[in-house]
């Protein structure tokens, strides 16, 4: 890990930090949430904020202030409860989203509003309507007031990659002298090549008056699946600041994964002279705790965090990582904090035993959820043989994910085999009043599905249903993954259970209680635009 900007020596760049500091701005949050059913209840955003904040980012994109009360909510809390890391809210190039992204981190240690606008002539024409020179009006009067509020304010020219360089210099001017202390040039499509990527900053740098007094940003969609190397590109070109998302998520393909950013820079030290605050060894557990509150699995093979990251199947890889690690490794498991899968406990382990291994993964509970943990726990020690630590991670994270629910699974006794008809009878609390109901249906897990809609009737797709085992045997736990769409809303549920009906049944209530916050949000931001 880097030093602080205060304790750096040597060369020091305009925020008084290292030279070769490069700023880690997570937007896991923000845009990571965009993601058509990557919605994250209030308490997971929460989660997921610590620990961003514990891993050691520099900037947390806590949300979008204006886009509901929810996530201005949202925002404010985290503000106020960060320790380390600036919070940072979005606003469009629009007054009543700058005062109320200000409003929103005006309680943070360090508060920053971000602000945007397009500035490629195809949003002009096609999006904004506006002319270059009302652009350049707009970016002048937003930014002023944006710096009224706080003392930290970012801009992005939206579209950077697709605008004429000689009108985003003059942008990015304007934006600098309405005082600016970071700017941002999104490949907002993912359309550059790393080449193209770092040339835009190396003009932009050269040519704008004013460049030398601000942090350069990257921020890169993954269309092409160039938005690592972009962003890596920009760095030999003077960026300071590299926007991405753990796991990659955000619109579309995603954003630049961030542990992919963080390993590339710590691995590759001889060719990126650069280093970032973040404990690496934290990387593997905020991939888990933004795949489990998110229910996006994170692909087998995926760089960095993927299952299959450090796993060695040919003979000749094995040999080699037995004779000596680095033949096959160029990194280790362990400093992207992947242990070997550990037995934990049995069901004869108490509280403190529990309390420590929760805290050696990382968590860190208030009372109430740590009992309903430990309660959870021993339940599961008593259905399964070898309890390990993904165990634990998947029965916690799924505690979180569910702890406000309006609905919840409370039992459920499924009849199947080939003699048929197959039926489900379930009892769903629903606002604190137990209701029970049977069903049949053309397999169990279908007969599960229509039992949870006779009690909570409703017309969805069901996208996708994903089951997977969290450990090796057969008493492994399910971990089942729901998506279901509703005009256009998408939400994912995830459930786990020894059990794979009562994960399936889970999963699929979780992903109905998200649809029921996902529709009230819309209704609010419908009765705004009234
Ligand atoms: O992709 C993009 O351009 C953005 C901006 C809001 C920074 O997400
Ligand atoms: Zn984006």
């Amino acid at each position: 890990m880097s030093t602080t900007p205060e304790q750096s020596k040597g060369p020091q760049d305009i925020m008084g930090a290292a030279a070769g500091h490069v700023r880690i701005f997570d937007t896991t949050l923000r845009d990571g949430e965009q993601c058509p059913g990557a919605t994250m209840t209030f308490e997971e955003k929460i989660e997921v904020a610590d620990c961003l904040d514990a891993m050691g980012v520099d900037i947390i994109e806590a949300g979008f202030p204006v886009a509901s009360e929810g996530d201005f909510e949202a925002v404010s809390a985290i503000a106020k409860r960060v320790k380390n890391a600036t919070v940072a809210g979005l606003a469009r190039a629009i007054n009543a989203d700058i005062d109320r992204a200000g409003d929103a981190v005006r309680h943070a240690q360090r508060g920053r509003i971000h602000t945007f606008v397009s500035t490629s002539p195809i949003h002009l024409a096609h999006q904004m309507r506006k002319t270059e020179a009302e652009v350049l009006e707009i970016i002048t009067a937003t930014v002023a007031r944006a710096r009224n509020l706080v003392e930290d304010v970012e801009w992005s020219a939206m579209d950077a990659t697709r605008t004429p360089i000689d009108y985003l210099c003059r942008c990015v001017e304007a934006a600098i002298k309405a005082g600016a202390t970071t700017i941002n040039l999104p490949d907002t499509v993912g359309y550059a090549t790393p080449q193209e990527y770092g040339a835009m900053f190396a003009a932009v740098r050269a040519r704008v008056p004013g460049a030398d007094r601000v942090i350069f940003s990257t921020h890169c969609h993954n269309d092409l699946g160039l938005a690592v190397a972009n962003s890596l590109s920009a760095l030999a070109a003077g960026a300071r600041q590299i926007e991405c998302a753990v796991n990659g998520i955000g619109e579309r393909a995603g954003n630049a994964a961030l542990e992919e950013i963080v390993m590339a820079i710590k691995t590759r030290g001889d060719a990126l002279p650069y280093d970032t605050r973040i404990d690496t060894t934290m990387l593997s557990r905020a991939s888990r705790l933004v795949s489990a509150v998110t229910n996006f699995p994170v692909q087998y093979n995926k760089a960095i965090v993927g299952r299959n990251a450090f796993a060695h199947e040919s003979g000749i890889h094995q040999d080699g990582i037995l004779k000596y690690q680095q033949t096959y490794e160029i990194m280790t498991p362990e400093s992207v904090g992947v242990g070997k899968s550990s037995l934990v406990m049995g069901k004869h382990s108490g509280r403190n035993a529990f309390r420590a291994k929760l805290k050696e993964l990382g968590y860190e509970l208030g009372e109430n959820a740590f009992e309903d943990a430990f309660v959870r726990f021993k339940g599961l020690a008593d259905r399964k043989k070898h309890v390990y630590d993904e165990d634990i991670e998947a029965l916690v994270d799924e505690g979180i994910a569910h702890m406000h629910d309006r609905m919840k699974v409370v039992s459920l006794t499924v009849i199947a085999g080939n003699m048929g008809p197959q039926s489900a009878t379930l009892t769903l609390d629903i606002d604190g009043v137990q209701h029970t109901v049977q069903s049949t249906g053309n397999g169990p897990v279908d007969a599960t599905f229509n039992a949870i809609k006779l009690l909570v009737p409703h017309e969805v797709k069901l996208d996708l249903y994903q089951v997977h085992a969290v450990t090796e045997g057969t008493d492994a736990q399910a971990e089942v993954s729901v998506r279901l769409e509703e005009g256009g809303r998408m939400v994912t549920g995830r459930g786990a259970d020894t059990d794979t009906m009562v994960a399936s049944a889970r999963a699929y209530v979780s992903a109905l209680n998200k649809l029921m916050v996902k529709r009230q949000k819309t209704a609010r931001v419908q009765q705004q635009a009234l």
